[in-house]
C-alpha cells in the first residue's frame, strides 16, 4: 500500500528492493584518496578512527557547528534512527563477478552515485577549505557540490581539481535576480555543470549549539548583519524565481535542494527543474520536521515525481543511492 503523505511515522522499517546491477563493462574503481603520509593511512582505516581525530583537530565551536542541528536536534536524531530502520531485501545468485557502481549524472560520469554535499565554512576545518574537498572528490570520481558560503570560492575551488571534474555550484541567494545571474555566469565560466538553489533555508534556523558557544560564523557575516540583511533575499524566494531561472537558463541543469514533500517535488518537475535533492538539511533547519527516509518514501511513491526521481541527486540515505544505481 502506498504510504499517505500525512503519515509521519518514525521508526517504521522501510524496505528497499535491492537487485544488484551487473553490466558487462566495469568503470574504473575508486582510486584511493591520497593520504598525507603512510603513517596517516595506517592510522585511519575506519570512520571510528577518523571521527575522534577530526574532533581533536577542531576548535569546539567548529566541531559543534559541524555535528549540530537546530533547536532540540530532534530531527538529527530521528534522521539517524530512520536510516537504521531502512531494510534491504537482497536478491541472490546474480553473478556478481563484475559489479558496476558507476552512473551518469548531469552528463558527468561518476564512479559512485554520490555527491559531496555543500558544506559552508569548510575553511574553518581545513586551511584549503573547499579546494581540498574538490580535489578529493575528483580523485574518487564523485560529484562535488560547492557551497557559496565556503572559501576559497568557485574559481579557486574549480582550479583545485582537473578540468572537467564533475561539480555543482550551490547558491544561497543574497541579492535580487541579478545576483543569481552573476553567480550563474561565474559558475559557467568555471566549468560547473549544474546549479543548485537551496530552498529549505529561507529563514536561518536557531542553532542552539552555536548560541551556547557564542559562535558567530564568519561565513554568515553579510547574511546576519542588520545593516545589509542579505538573508531577506533568500526569504523572498518563490516558485516564480524557479520559473524565471529555467526560462533564463534552459540548458543549465538546476537542482533544488531541500525538497521535502511530493507536492513540492511535483511543482519542481512541472517547472522543468532537473534534480530534486530530498533533504531536511541534516536536521539543521526546521526542527521536528519529517525525517529524510519518510521524505524519500513520500516523494518517490508518487508516480508524477518519477521524472524527478530519475534525476535524483546524492543523499546520505541509502535508497537514493540505490535509485540512482538501478535503472527504473
Ligand atoms: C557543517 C555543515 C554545513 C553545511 N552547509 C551547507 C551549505 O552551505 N549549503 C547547503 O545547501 N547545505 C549545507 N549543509 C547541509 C548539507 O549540504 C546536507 O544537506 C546535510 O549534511 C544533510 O544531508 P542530506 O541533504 O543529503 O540529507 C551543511 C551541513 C553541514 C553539516
Amino acid at each position: 500500500m502506498a504510504p499517505s503523505d500525512s503519515d509521519a511515522s518514525v521508526g517504521t522499517a522501510v524496505e528497499a528492493e535491492y537487485v544488484p546491477v551487473v553490466r558487462t563493462s566495469v568503470s574504473p574503481g575508486i582510486a584511493p584518496t591520497p593520504f598525507a603520509s603512510d603513517e596517516l593511512r595506517e592510522s585511519i582505516q575506519t570512520l571510528q578512527e577518523l571521527i575522534p581525530l577530526a574532533r581533536a583537530n577542531l576548535a569546539k565551536e567548529h566541531w559543534d557547528y559541524l555535528v549540530g542541528g537546530s533547536e532540540t536536534e530532534a530531527t538529527v536524531r530521528r534522521n539517524r534512527m530512520a536510516i537504521e530502520c531502512l531494510a534491504l531485501r537482497p536478491r541472490v545468485l546474480r553473478k556478481l563477478t563484475q559489479i558496476e557502481l558507476g552512473t551518469t549524472l548531469f552528463g558527468q560520469r561518476l564512479s559512485l552515485p554520490l555527491i559531496l554535499a555543500p558544506i559552508g565554512g569548510l575553511e574553518a576545518m581545513d586551511p584549503a577549505g573547499a579546494a581540498a574537498a574538490a580535489a578529493a572528490a575528483a580523485t574518487a570520481g564523485v560529484m562535488m557540490c560547492l557551497s557559496s558560503a565556503c572559501q576559497p570560492g568557485p574559481r579557486e575551488t574549480a582550479a583545485a581539481a582537473p578540468v572537467g571534474s564533475p561539480k555543482i555550484f550551490q547558491l544561497y541567494v543574497r541579492g535580487d535576480r541579478s545576483f543569481i545571474a552573476e553567480n550563474v555566469e561565474v559558475a559557467l565560466a568555471c566549468g560547473y555543470q549544474a546549479f543548485c538553489l537551496t530552498v529549505d533555508t529561507q529563514l536561518y534556523s536557531r542553532r542552539e549549539r552555536d548560541f551556547l558557544n557564542r559562535f558567530s560564523k564568519p561565513w554568515r557575516k553579510g547574511a546576519d548583519d542588520a545593516a545589509t540583511n542579505q538573508s531577506a533575499s533568500q526569504a523572498a524566494l518563490s516558485w516564480d524565481d524557479v520559473e524565471w531561472f529555467k526560462q533564463t537558463y534552459p540548458d543549465l541543469p538546476l537542482l533544488l535542494k531541500g525538497i521535502a514533500t511530493a507536492e513540492d517535488a511535483e511543482l519542481a518537475v512541472e517547472l522543468g527543474v532537473d534534480g530534486v535533492w530530498v533533504s531536511n538539511h541534516g536536521g539543521r533547519q526546521l526542527d521536528a520536521v519529517r525525517i529524510d527516509a519518510a521524505h524519500l518514501r513520500f516523494c518517490w511513491t508518487d508516480a508524477s515525481t518519477r521524472h524527478a526521481r530519475q534525476h535524483a541527486c546524492g543523499h546520505h540515505s541509502l535508497p537514493l543511492v540505490f535509485s540512482v544505481v538501478q535503472p527504473d
